[in-house]
């Protein structure tokens, strides 16, 4: 295993303070951020410990809807770099008596955290909660409206493959419509210059004024044409009406990414999946599995050392250790 030099940060240091939406980091932030984050993976793969940037630093870990990657990811992307990280286990907290999400987080940074995880439904929550408190605020999801680092780790992964996302083409199919990670993904891709195409039908494509960067597709024939990434995403029933009862149904036969269909993309075509995954649902199995096609576990796998990476810039912003 190859290790690299740790990059240099932006002139002047890393700009951003927070990471809410994925334009926080402008194109220096997020160069630096990537770059980073193969560093880490490179210790990671190796099986060893990175440098304790993070040593005597206290992330806070809030979690308002379920999780399993980002969330334990982020644990432990902060343990690798030596921090102490705290959980807030919500279900158990003084949130049930009634206290306000900013007089819980004023508690938190006041307990002396540096960094504050947030996933929660409702959009904007994380920009009140970062005019009000003196550490920086990483949006870990919120509703359907942005997941930056699950961008940044998508792009983290595709690169770690290709070298560069510029000129390939990212077909996104499924539920673009209720997707987070559609949203975020497809502003980084198009910035770091990929083509990102989205594939589904009418009913969960997101209103035509949203994410203009992305051409649209009905068919996966057309959408999918000449792809070099296929990202199938998860049927987000919480968040249909109705629990979308009937919103899976015939979407495998005519949307549903198999071994055959693939074949409508380039010969190599990759396929990713944010995760949680419905196996038969939006994505067979045995694609999902097959090493050669599947970047799905490679994405889990840089989730960890792209969040070491986000970590490490905003705390420390760069600095020399
Ligand atoms: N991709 C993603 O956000 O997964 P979790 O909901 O398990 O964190």
């Amino acid at each position: 295993m190859e290790f690299i030099n740790r990059p240099y940060a932006p002139a002047g240091g890393f700009a951003a303070s927070n990471l809410i939406n994925i334009d926080d980091f402008p194109e220096a932030e997020t160069n630096y951020v990537l770059d980073l984050a193969e560093y880490y993976a490179r210790f990671l793969k190796a099986g060893k410990l990175p440098p304790a940037r993070l040593a005597g630093k206290t992330q806070i870990n809030l979690f308002f809807e379920d999780s399993t990657r980002t969330n334990l990811s982020f644990e432990l992307a902060g343990r690798r770099l030596g921090a102490d990280v705290l959980s807030v286990p919500v279900a158990a907290s003084s949130v049930n008596k009634g206290e306000s999400l900013i007089d819980t987080t004023q508690t938190l940074v006041a307990m002396g955290a540096h960094a504050l995880i947030v996933r929660h439904r409702e959009p904007r929550v994380h920009d009140e909660l970062a005019k009000r408190i003196a550490c920086p605020v990483i949006n870990a999801g919120d509703g359907v409206r942005e997941h930056p680092t699950q961008a940044l780790l998508d792009a983290a992964t595709i690169r770690s493959v290709y070298g560069t996302l510029k000129g390939l083409v990212i077909a996104i199919c499924g539920d673009v419509k209720h997707s987070r990670v559609a949203a975020s993904g497809a502003v980084l891709f198009s910035r770091l210059g990929a083509e990102v195409r989205f594939v589904g039908p009418a009913h969960l494509m997101p209103a035509p004024y949203q994410m203009p960067q992305a051409r649209r597709f009905d068919t996966l024939a057309d959408g999918i044409a000449g792809a070099d990434i296929v990202m199938a995403l998860r049927m987000q029933f919480e968040r249909m009406e109705e629990g979308g009862k009937d919103a899976a149904t015939g979407y495998f036969e005519t949307y549903g990414l198999t071994h055959d269909t693939l074949k409508l993309a380039k010969p190599d075509a990759r396929v990713m999946h944010p995760g949680p995954m419905n196996r038969g649902v939006e994505i067979d199995g045995a694609l999902a599995d097959d090493e050669r096609r599947s970047l799905i576990l490679k994405q889990v796998f840089y989730g960890v050392a792209t969040r070491m990476a986000v970590l490490d810039a905003l705390i420390t912003k760069g600095a020399a250790f």
